[in-house]
């Protein structure tokens, strides 16, 4: 019987650096999933060096959303190294408060989208934050997804390539906290 997806089922569970060996076996599966029609592309396939790349972060924070103890999606990030944040060369003056949180992932299984489990996860993990600012990176060739972000408030600053096999990424930045009221440039 087709299993009906219902956002009352899905439970959020946080996690942190210590918890990697645990949950990144996890990550993996959710992501052959969530990008099963594009694991010819090059970028994709190194998703595992990412995992491990952030991971490793102390300050490594994810967010794994369960139906009925399925995994079927996450986000997670990292606080961004001070001085290497994403919008550091996009604003034209730095924030008052510089603190940063990187929200380097974000994906759901084809199943559980477009039932608000993306926007859970992304509040989940992002609202709490004691940094001023998210920062994002998203491809802009997926429109739409840089319009799901803009719709939770984050605006594009400009653009970044991190690596020569990468897309050249839109740089989006969401204020937090009392950096919601700041005048960013
Ligand atoms: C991004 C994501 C978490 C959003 O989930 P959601 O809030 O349930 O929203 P949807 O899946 O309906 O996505 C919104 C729109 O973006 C499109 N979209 C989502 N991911 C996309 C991608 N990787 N490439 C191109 N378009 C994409 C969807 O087709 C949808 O378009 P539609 O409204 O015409 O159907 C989910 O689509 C996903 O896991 N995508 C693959 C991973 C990804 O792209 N993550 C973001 C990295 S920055």
């Amino acid at each position: 019987m087709e299993h009906t997806v219902t956002t009352a089922t899905i439970e959020l569970r946080h996690y942190r650096h210590d918890d990697l060996p645990q949950i990144r076996q996890t990550l993996l599966d959710v992501h052959a999933d969530a990008y099963a029609d594009e694991m010819d592309d090059e970028f994709n396939q190194k998703f595992p060096w990412f995992v491990d790349h952030w991971g490793k972060n102390p300050g490594f924070a994810c967010v794994i959303a369960y139906d009925q103890d399925e995994p079927v999606g996450f986000a997670y990030g990292a606080p961004a190294a001070p001085g290497r944040e994403w919008w550091r060369e996009h604003l034209s003056s730095p924030p008052e408060d510089p603190s940063t949180f990187s929200f380097s992932e974000l994906m759901v299984r084809p199943k559980w989208r477009k039932t608000g489990v993306s926007e859970q996860l992304h509040t989940a993990l992002v609202r709490p934050r004691p940094e001023a600012h998210a920062v994002l990176l998203v491809d802009p060739d997926h429109p739409k997804v840089q319009a799901l972000y803009e719709e939770w408030g984050y605006r594009t600053i400009g653009r970044q390539q991190p690596f020569p096999d990468s897309p050249n990424f839109a740089v989006m930045l969401l204020p937090l906290g009392a950096g919601r009221d700041e005048n960013l440039a």
